[in-house]
Protein backbone atom coordinates (compact mmCIF):
# COMPACT_ATOMS: atom_id res chain seq x y z
CA UNK A 1 0.00 0.00 0.00
CA UNK A 2 2.65 2.35 0.80
CA UNK A 3 4.40 1.62 -2.28
CA UNK A 4 1.28 2.02 -4.13
CA UNK A 5 1.32 5.97 -2.63
CA UNK A 6 4.58 6.64 -3.32
CA UNK A 7 3.94 5.84 -7.27
CA UNK A 8 0.99 7.49 -6.59
CA UNK A 9 2.72 10.67 -5.41
CA UNK A 10 5.85 10.40 -7.33
CA UNK A 11 3.55 10.36 -10.89
CA UNK A 12 2.14 13.41 -9.31
CA UNK A 13 5.09 15.07 -8.57
CA UNK A 14 6.51 14.36 -12.31
CA UNK A 15 3.39 15.53 -13.54
CA UNK A 16 3.39 18.87 -12.07
CA UNK A 17 7.57 19.20 -12.96
CA UNK A 18 6.52 18.80 -17.07
CA UNK A 19 4.18 21.01 -16.57
CA UNK A 20 6.05 23.32 -14.81
CA UNK A 21 8.15 22.76 -17.68
CA UNK A 22 6.28 22.84 -20.51
CA UNK A 23 4.28 26.42 -19.56
CA UNK A 24 7.66 28.18 -19.35
CA UNK A 25 6.92 31.52 -19.30
CA UNK A 26 4.19 31.92 -22.03
CA UNK A 27 1.83 30.69 -19.59
CA UNK A 28 0.25 32.51 -16.33
CA UNK A 29 0.04 29.12 -14.40
CA UNK A 30 1.94 26.13 -14.63
CA UNK A 31 -0.86 24.09 -14.36
CA UNK A 32 -3.44 23.36 -16.96
CA UNK A 33 -6.18 20.65 -17.81
CA UNK A 34 -4.94 17.28 -19.10
CA UNK A 35 -7.71 15.35 -19.69
CA UNK A 36 -11.19 15.71 -21.76
CA UNK A 37 -13.38 13.07 -20.58
CA UNK A 38 -16.18 14.87 -23.12
CA UNK A 39 -15.61 16.25 -26.39
CA UNK A 40 -18.00 16.24 -29.50
CA UNK A 41 -14.77 15.76 -31.59
CA UNK A 42 -15.70 13.20 -33.86
CA UNK A 43 -16.43 14.31 -37.50
CA UNK A 44 -19.22 14.25 -38.78
CA UNK A 45 -21.71 11.88 -36.07
CA UNK A 46 -23.34 14.26 -33.57
CA UNK A 47 -23.86 18.37 -33.42
CA UNK A 48 -20.00 18.59 -32.24
CA UNK A 49 -17.62 18.64 -35.35
CA UNK A 50 -19.34 18.75 -38.57
CA UNK A 51 -15.89 17.63 -40.60
CA UNK A 52 -12.40 16.39 -40.05
CA UNK A 53 -11.33 20.04 -41.15
CA UNK A 54 -12.87 21.18 -38.33
CA UNK A 55 -12.87 18.01 -36.15
CA UNK A 56 -8.76 18.58 -36.33
CA UNK A 57 -8.78 22.12 -35.69
CA UNK A 58 -11.18 21.24 -32.09
CA UNK A 59 -7.85 18.85 -31.54
CA UNK A 60 -5.51 22.15 -32.10
CA UNK A 61 -7.28 24.20 -29.33
CA UNK A 62 -7.29 21.60 -27.18
CA UNK A 63 -3.83 20.92 -27.43
CA UNK A 64 -3.64 24.14 -26.84
CA UNK A 65 -5.20 24.49 -23.57
CA UNK A 66 -2.53 21.69 -22.24
CA UNK A 67 -5.19 18.62 -22.81
CA UNK A 68 -3.61 15.80 -23.89
CA UNK A 69 -6.17 12.44 -24.01
CA UNK A 70 -9.19 12.84 -25.20
CA UNK A 71 -12.25 10.97 -24.93
CA UNK A 72 -13.97 11.45 -27.87
CA UNK A 73 -18.05 11.21 -26.49
CA UNK A 74 -20.77 11.61 -29.54
CA UNK A 75 -24.31 11.50 -28.16
CA UNK A 76 -26.68 8.68 -28.22
CA UNK A 77 -29.82 9.41 -27.34
CA UNK A 78 -32.18 6.10 -27.70
CA UNK A 79 -35.38 6.56 -30.41
CA UNK A 80 -33.20 8.43 -32.38
CA UNK A 81 -30.87 7.84 -35.31
CA UNK A 82 -27.38 7.24 -33.60
CA UNK A 83 -23.75 6.55 -35.32
CA UNK A 84 -23.04 2.97 -34.88
CA UNK A 85 -20.27 1.46 -33.03
CA UNK A 86 -18.24 0.71 -35.85
CA UNK A 87 -18.96 4.09 -37.52
CA UNK A 88 -17.75 5.70 -34.56
CA UNK A 89 -14.31 3.51 -34.31
CA UNK A 90 -14.05 4.30 -38.22
CA UNK A 91 -14.54 8.02 -37.58
CA UNK A 92 -11.95 7.98 -34.58
CA UNK A 93 -9.41 6.29 -36.81
CA UNK A 94 -9.83 8.73 -39.45
CA UNK A 95 -9.14 11.48 -36.86
CA UNK A 96 -6.25 10.23 -34.68
CA UNK A 97 -4.44 9.29 -38.29
CA UNK A 98 -4.94 13.01 -39.05
CA UNK A 99 -3.34 14.45 -36.14
CA UNK A 100 -0.97 11.68 -35.38
CA UNK A 101 1.95 13.67 -37.10
CA UNK A 102 1.53 16.97 -35.68
CA UNK A 103 0.64 15.88 -31.90
CA UNK A 104 2.45 12.60 -31.26
CA UNK A 105 2.14 13.02 -27.87
CA UNK A 106 -2.17 13.22 -27.66
CA UNK A 107 -4.23 10.52 -27.14
CA UNK A 108 -7.77 10.28 -28.49
CA UNK A 109 -10.33 7.65 -27.01
CA UNK A 110 -13.50 6.64 -27.63
CA UNK A 111 -17.16 7.01 -25.32
CA UNK A 112 -20.69 7.80 -25.39
CA UNK A 113 -22.68 10.41 -23.81
CA UNK A 114 -25.88 8.28 -23.22
CA UNK A 115 -29.09 10.69 -22.59
CA UNK A 116 -30.67 8.05 -20.07
CA UNK A 117 -34.01 5.60 -20.52
CA UNK A 118 -33.97 2.25 -18.79
CA UNK A 119 -33.23 0.94 -22.34
CA UNK A 120 -29.94 1.94 -22.55
CA UNK A 121 -28.68 -0.99 -20.16
CA UNK A 122 -29.76 -3.08 -22.92
CA UNK A 123 -27.78 -1.26 -25.15
CA UNK A 124 -24.37 -1.41 -23.32
CA UNK A 125 -25.04 -4.89 -22.68
CA UNK A 126 -25.23 -5.77 -26.24
CA UNK A 127 -22.33 -3.92 -27.16
CA UNK A 128 -24.15 -1.36 -29.03
CA UNK A 129 -22.96 2.03 -26.95
CA UNK A 130 -19.90 3.11 -25.56
CA UNK A 131 -18.49 3.08 -22.07
CA UNK A 132 -15.83 5.12 -20.90
CA UNK A 133 -12.49 4.02 -21.49
CA UNK A 134 -10.89 2.36 -18.11
CA UNK A 135 -7.65 3.55 -16.93
CA UNK A 136 -8.07 7.22 -18.69
CA UNK A 137 -8.02 10.00 -16.19
CA UNK A 138 -8.27 7.09 -13.16
CA UNK A 139 -12.04 5.85 -14.84
CA UNK A 140 -12.71 1.72 -14.18
CA UNK A 141 -14.41 -0.33 -16.50
CA UNK A 142 -18.18 -0.02 -16.98
CA UNK A 143 -17.83 3.81 -16.44
CA UNK A 144 -20.56 5.46 -18.55
CA UNK A 145 -21.09 9.09 -18.88
CA UNK A 146 -25.09 10.13 -18.61
CA UNK A 147 -27.36 12.72 -19.53
CA UNK A 148 -30.48 13.89 -18.70
CA UNK A 149 -32.96 16.89 -19.70
CA UNK A 150 -31.49 20.05 -17.97
CA UNK A 151 -35.26 19.86 -16.13
CA UNK A 152 -35.28 16.07 -14.99
CA UNK A 153 -36.92 15.19 -11.91
CA UNK A 154 -34.43 14.32 -9.52
CA UNK A 155 -35.82 11.14 -8.29
CA UNK A 156 -35.48 9.95 -11.90
CA UNK A 157 -32.14 10.83 -11.80
CA UNK A 158 -31.86 9.03 -8.64
CA UNK A 159 -33.47 6.11 -10.55
CA UNK A 160 -31.36 6.05 -13.26
CA UNK A 161 -27.86 5.98 -10.66
CA UNK A 162 -29.74 2.84 -8.46
CA UNK A 163 -30.53 1.02 -11.48
CA UNK A 164 -27.17 1.61 -13.21
CA UNK A 165 -25.26 0.71 -10.51
CA UNK A 166 -27.28 -2.39 -9.67
CA UNK A 167 -26.45 -3.53 -13.61
CA UNK A 168 -22.83 -3.45 -13.06
CA UNK A 169 -22.02 -0.05 -14.37
CA UNK A 170 -20.44 3.44 -13.12
CA UNK A 171 -21.98 6.62 -13.81
CA UNK A 172 -20.68 9.81 -14.28
CA UNK A 173 -23.10 12.34 -14.46
CA UNK A 174 -22.43 14.91 -17.63
CA UNK A 175 -22.24 18.39 -16.86
CA UNK A 176 -23.97 17.61 -13.57
CA UNK A 177 -23.91 21.32 -12.73
CA UNK A 178 -26.58 21.53 -14.88
CA UNK A 179 -29.02 19.60 -13.35
CA UNK A 180 -31.44 22.29 -11.26
CA UNK A 181 -33.60 19.49 -9.71
CA UNK A 182 -30.82 17.66 -8.03
CA UNK A 183 -29.85 21.49 -6.58
CA UNK A 184 -33.07 21.92 -6.02
CA UNK A 185 -33.31 19.13 -3.84
CA UNK A 186 -30.10 18.71 -2.66
CA UNK A 187 -29.55 15.49 -3.58
CA UNK A 188 -25.71 15.48 -4.09
CA UNK A 189 -24.87 13.99 -1.39
CA UNK A 190 -27.53 10.99 -2.15
CA UNK A 191 -26.19 10.50 -5.31
CA UNK A 192 -22.66 10.41 -4.61
CA UNK A 193 -23.72 7.93 -1.90
CA UNK A 194 -25.80 5.65 -4.35
CA UNK A 195 -22.55 5.10 -6.69
CA UNK A 196 -22.76 8.56 -9.20
CA UNK A 197 -19.74 10.61 -10.01
CA UNK A 198 -20.04 14.15 -11.20
CA UNK A 199 -18.53 15.45 -14.45
CA UNK A 200 -17.92 18.92 -14.78
CA UNK A 201 -17.79 21.56 -18.02
CA UNK A 202 -14.92 23.62 -18.01
CA UNK A 203 -17.06 26.23 -20.05
CA UNK A 204 -19.62 25.82 -16.87
CA UNK A 205 -16.84 27.75 -15.27
CA UNK A 206 -17.14 31.05 -17.31
CA UNK A 207 -19.61 33.75 -17.13
CA UNK A 208 -20.60 33.54 -20.56
CA UNK A 209 -22.18 30.65 -22.27
CA UNK A 210 -23.92 28.46 -19.39
CA UNK A 211 -22.87 31.66 -17.07
CA UNK A 212 -26.17 30.25 -14.86
CA UNK A 213 -24.15 27.10 -14.07
CA UNK A 214 -21.53 28.94 -12.94
CA UNK A 215 -22.77 29.60 -9.15
CA UNK A 216 -23.25 25.99 -8.85
CA UNK A 217 -20.30 24.66 -10.76
CA UNK A 218 -17.75 26.14 -8.84
CA UNK A 219 -19.82 25.25 -5.09
CA UNK A 220 -19.31 21.10 -6.47
CA UNK A 221 -15.57 22.39 -6.97
CA UNK A 222 -15.12 23.44 -3.49
CA UNK A 223 -17.01 21.35 -2.14
CA UNK A 224 -14.77 18.41 -3.43
CA UNK A 225 -17.63 16.91 -5.43
CA UNK A 226 -16.84 16.74 -8.89
CA UNK A 227 -15.08 14.16 -10.10
CA UNK A 228 -14.01 15.24 -13.41
CA UNK A 229 -13.71 17.88 -15.97
CA UNK A 230 -14.93 18.12 -19.52
CA UNK A 231 -14.66 20.85 -22.28
CA UNK A 232 -17.97 19.63 -24.22
CA UNK A 233 -16.76 21.05 -26.82
CA UNK A 234 -18.80 20.93 -30.10
CA UNK A 235 -17.29 23.23 -32.40
CA UNK A 236 -13.99 25.85 -32.76
CA UNK A 237 -16.53 29.19 -31.85
CA UNK A 238 -19.00 29.52 -29.28
CA UNK A 239 -18.54 25.88 -27.40
CA UNK A 240 -15.03 25.51 -28.01
CA UNK A 241 -12.44 23.87 -25.54
CA UNK A 242 -11.79 26.96 -23.02
CA UNK A 243 -10.09 26.00 -19.34
CA UNK A 244 -7.92 28.93 -18.45
CA UNK A 245 -10.67 30.15 -15.79
CA UNK A 246 -11.65 26.97 -14.72
CA UNK A 247 -7.95 26.03 -14.36
CA UNK A 248 -7.38 29.35 -12.37
CA UNK A 249 -9.95 28.93 -10.08
CA UNK A 250 -9.03 25.37 -9.50
CA UNK A 251 -5.95 26.72 -8.36
CA UNK A 252 -7.43 29.02 -6.25
CA UNK A 253 -9.72 27.10 -4.21
CA UNK A 254 -8.29 23.67 -4.22
CA UNK A 255 -6.00 21.86 -1.66
CA UNK A 256 -2.86 20.95 -4.19
CA UNK A 257 -4.03 17.30 -3.97
CA UNK A 258 -7.27 17.85 -5.41
CA UNK A 259 -5.64 20.36 -7.64
CA UNK A 260 -3.99 17.48 -9.36
CA UNK A 261 -6.64 14.93 -9.50
CA UNK A 262 -8.76 17.08 -11.25
CA UNK A 263 -6.33 18.36 -13.56
CA UNK A 264 -4.44 15.16 -14.19
CA UNK A 265 -6.75 12.60 -13.19
CA UNK A 266 -5.52 10.18 -10.32
CA UNK A 267 -3.53 7.47 -12.26
CA UNK A 268 -0.79 9.99 -14.27
CA UNK A 269 0.43 8.36 -17.84
CA UNK A 270 1.99 11.14 -19.37
FE1 LIG B 1 -21.99 16.82 -24.36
Amino acid sequence: MAFLKTGFLQRLSNSKKEQEKEAGDSHESAFCMRYDIHSHILPGVDDGAKDLHMAVDMVRQAYGEGIRQIVATPHYTPGKQNSSVKTLQERLTMLQAAVADEFSDLKIYLGNEIFYSPSVIDGLDAGEIMMMPEGVAGMMDHTVLIEFAPGEAYSLIYDAVKRLTLYGYIPILAHVERYREIEAQNGYQELKEAGAQFQINAAGLKNGYQAQFTKTARKLIRDGRADYLGTDAHNTDNRKADTKEMTEYICKVCSAQYRDRLLCGPIQTF
